[in-house]
């Protein structure tokens, strides 16, 4: 049975690199959850630290590349995992979704260079579309009948139209400071987002109880 600041049976949460790392982090904390002691350096999976320091075995966490998260999660290599919804709905992975938590909040938009003229989707003929979303991309404009040609990019999509490479992205947009440095706006909204936990299918049911346990403690804090 779970006691307060001790998780049985043996668990493995998922954390994203980069933008909500300390947030989730936060987070952990804030709910008495324990999280790794001071710096990790480079390494990938680490032992959560006990409450004198000690490492505690029954709680262990990787940090993986944010859209790579619902994969481990999917596969069972994690127990739990935090990612965008923007991510979990891009990569398609079947995984629960038990809580939506209080960060990350943006949402992934259609823009367009602000000197383009704001032409109904429908007349758009076969427009370059650059984005890190392939896949919400090519649904969006085929739900709309539109055909799309859509250039997948990892990162800095909102350079694609200054040189040329695309007529238009599909990307998030948080505080909307990129989209007005690079003289773009944004057409349409394509989905909020924020910050998900989820949890592997087989592991809520074989670990109901610490994973119950653990969602009830961020709740209380959310
Ligand atoms: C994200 C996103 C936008 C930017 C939006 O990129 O893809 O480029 O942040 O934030 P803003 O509206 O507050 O300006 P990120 O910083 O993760 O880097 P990347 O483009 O290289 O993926």
């Amino acid at each position: 049975m779970a006691t307060r600041n001790k998780i049985q049976p043996s668990l493995m949460i998922a954390l994203p690199k980069g933008r909500m790392a300390s947030q989730t982090l936060d987070l952990l904390i804030a709910a008495g959850i324990p999280t790794p002691n001071g710096d990790v350096g480079r390494k990938l999976v680490i032992e959560a630290a006990g409450e004198n320091g000690s490492e505690t075995k029954n709680l262990r966490y990787i940090l993986a590349k944010p859209s790579d998260v619902p994969t481990y999660v999917e596969y069972g290599a994690a127990d739990v995992g935090v990612c965008g919804l923007d991510t979990l709905r891009e990569s398609g992975r079947n995984v629960y979704e038990p809580l939506l938590l209080p960060f990350g909040r943006c949402h992934l938009s259609l823009c367009a260079p602000a000197e383009r003229p704001n032409t109904p989707l429908r007349y758009e003929s076969m427009p370059r579309v650059a984005t890190k979303y392939p896949a919400l991309t090519a649904d969006f404009f085929r739900r709309r009948g539109v055909n799309a040609e859509i250039i997948a990019l990892h990162g800095s999509v909102e350079l694609g139209p200054l040189v040329g490479l695309a007529d238009l992205i599909v990307d998030l947009v948080e505080t909307g400071g990129t989209l007005r440095a690079n003289g773009l706006v944004e057409i349409r909204t394509i989905m909020e987002s924020q910050a998900v936990l989820i949890v592997n299918r087989a592991a809520y049911r074989l670990k109901a109880a610490v994973i119950d346990s653990l969602i009830a403690r961020l709740r209380r804090v959310i």
